[in-house]
């Protein structure tokens, strides 16, 4: 295949560390007027443009942007494909929510063409929003996984998905039992885990849905397969854990359950924990656990103000979650900005450039995928995205009044949305087009 050499000249600006551990101004790198060079789906050089220019072929193809920003593309670390026709249902808090809304949604993924279809509109959505990694989960039926890396694979999109397993606790329509989810899941990983750029989740919906054997068997999966992921939900609202805790009277509290079934580790991740107490934030790091923080569905469904302070205390991996139905919205740029005002009604900030990592390196970090996304390092895949400095024309009026970088980030998260991402690459293809 002869090679394929292509430049995008603009603003650039990617995360280098979290500002909690080496300070803000050491965390991130920023070129006024960058050039990114993308080579058969990598990237190959990022610096100054006055710089790498003298070294570049002179017929080689640029693409010069005016007023707008290249980062790596955003990464979403838990959303819910099978909700996506139920974003914003009304009124209930998450059990009755679930009950109500979510598992009658859910349902319709028994018919292949209904997931087919809206596997469709989901990855689109993701693209719109500048979401080129999400960590995702199906409905209980296989049907529903199989449509969505079928989607992702034709666009070489980096992406991890996998079947819920649930065998109790749910409408019978729902359920799988404890055989037939590790069964099918077992399938759903010899058929995509590690093909092309897909990896599989062995995906327990949350404690309260699985009987103590269908853990069991997922923690065997996970054992039974190198690098599988395991994602499941956490210590998200009040009543769920105490509904935890009267299921599983002989364990030591919520992460223990997942903790005994052995359902801890480093690829897995814990959406919500909104109500994690010290212990339990300390075993998760510990184990290289990750948490999923979703501030639009913590909002949303009212269950708590994510502790990030805390998460940071005890140098636990943290990625941002959508969490598309209970979340409200797929831009990760406006679940940052609800995530700004969850600091704020705890009385802590969350800088520009931790929201950034956040949105980036954080969830790679979450998902062990540091050293192929989330930066715009040389070698690493080349997903990223072009941010548009004049989506609106408040954007474009309040982005004049900007200073520096930081402003202008800060700017495009609080005002920003799918009207700003300008375009979407993954693997050096264009996937997404305003
Ligand atoms: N806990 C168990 N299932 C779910 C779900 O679908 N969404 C949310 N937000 N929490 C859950
Ligand atoms: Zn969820």
């Amino acid at each position: 295949m002869p090679l394929t050499r292509k430049a995008y000249r603009a603003a650039i600006l990617h995360s280098l560390a979290d500002p909690a551990e080496v300070g803000v101004e050491a965390s991130y790198e920023y070129f006024e007027d960058g050039l990114l060079v993308i080579e058969n789906g990598r990237i190959s050089a990022l610096g100054h443009a006055s710089d790498l220019l003298p070294r570049l072929p002179a017929d080689i193809d640029i693409t010069h942007y005016q007023d707008a920003l290249i980062t790596p593309g955003l990464i979403d670390t838990h959303i819910h494909l099978p909700q996506t026709g139920m974003v914003g249902a009304y009124g209930e808090q998450l059990l009755d929510w679930l009950n109500t809304y979510t598992f009658p949604c859910e349902s319709q993924f028994a018919d292949t063409a209904h997931a087919e279809e809206v596997a469709d509109i989901f990855i689109k959505e993701l693209l719109r929003n500048g979401t080129t990694t999400a960590l995702v989960f199906g409905s209980v039926h296989p049907q529903s996984v199989n449509a969505f890396f079928e989607a992702a694979e034709k666009l070489d999109l980096r992406m991890i998905a996998g079947k819920v397993m649930m065998d109790r606790n749910a409408p019978d329509y729902l359920t799988d039992t404890a055989e037939s989810s590790y069964q099918q899941s077992k399938a759903l990983i010899e058929r995509w885990h590690g093909k092309g750029r897909l990896h599989y989740a062995v995906t327990p919906r949350f404690a309260p849905t699985s009987t103590p054997e269908q853990l069991a068997l997922a923690g065997q999966l996970l054992g039974e397969y190198p690098d599988l992921y395991m994602q499941t939900h956490i210590s998200e609202n009040k009543q769920e854990i105490e509904w935890v805790k009267a299921l599983f009277p002989e364990r030591d509290g919520y992460l223990d359950v997942y903790d005994h079934y052995k359902l801890l580790g480093e690829r897995s991740v814990f959406a919500h924990g909104v109500h994690l107490c010290n212990e339990e934030c300390a075993r998760l790091a510990e184990t290289g656990s990750a948490v999923a923080f979703c501030p639009t569905s913590n909002l949303f469904l009212g269950s708590g103000l994510f502790n990030l302070p805390m998460a940071e205390k005890h140098k636990l991996n943290v990625g941002l979650g959508t969490d598309i139905g209970g979340g409200t919205s797929f831009s990760l740029l406006q679940t940052l900005n609800e995530a700004y005002k969850v600091m704020q009604l705890q009385g802590a900030r969350l800088s520009p450039f931790k929201s950034l990592y956040l949105a980036t390196l954080g969830g790679a970090r979450a998902l062990r995928l540091e050293d192929r996304i989330g930066t715009l390092q040389p070698g690493t895949d080349a997903d990223f995205i072009v941010l548009d400095y004049n989506a609106t024309p408040l954007l474009s009026y309040r982005l004049k009044q900007a200073n520096n970088i930081a402003e202008t980030l800060f700017v495009l998260m609080t005002l920003g949305d799918d009207r700003t991402v300008l375009q979407t690459y993954a693997a050096g293809q264009l996937v997404h087009q305003l």
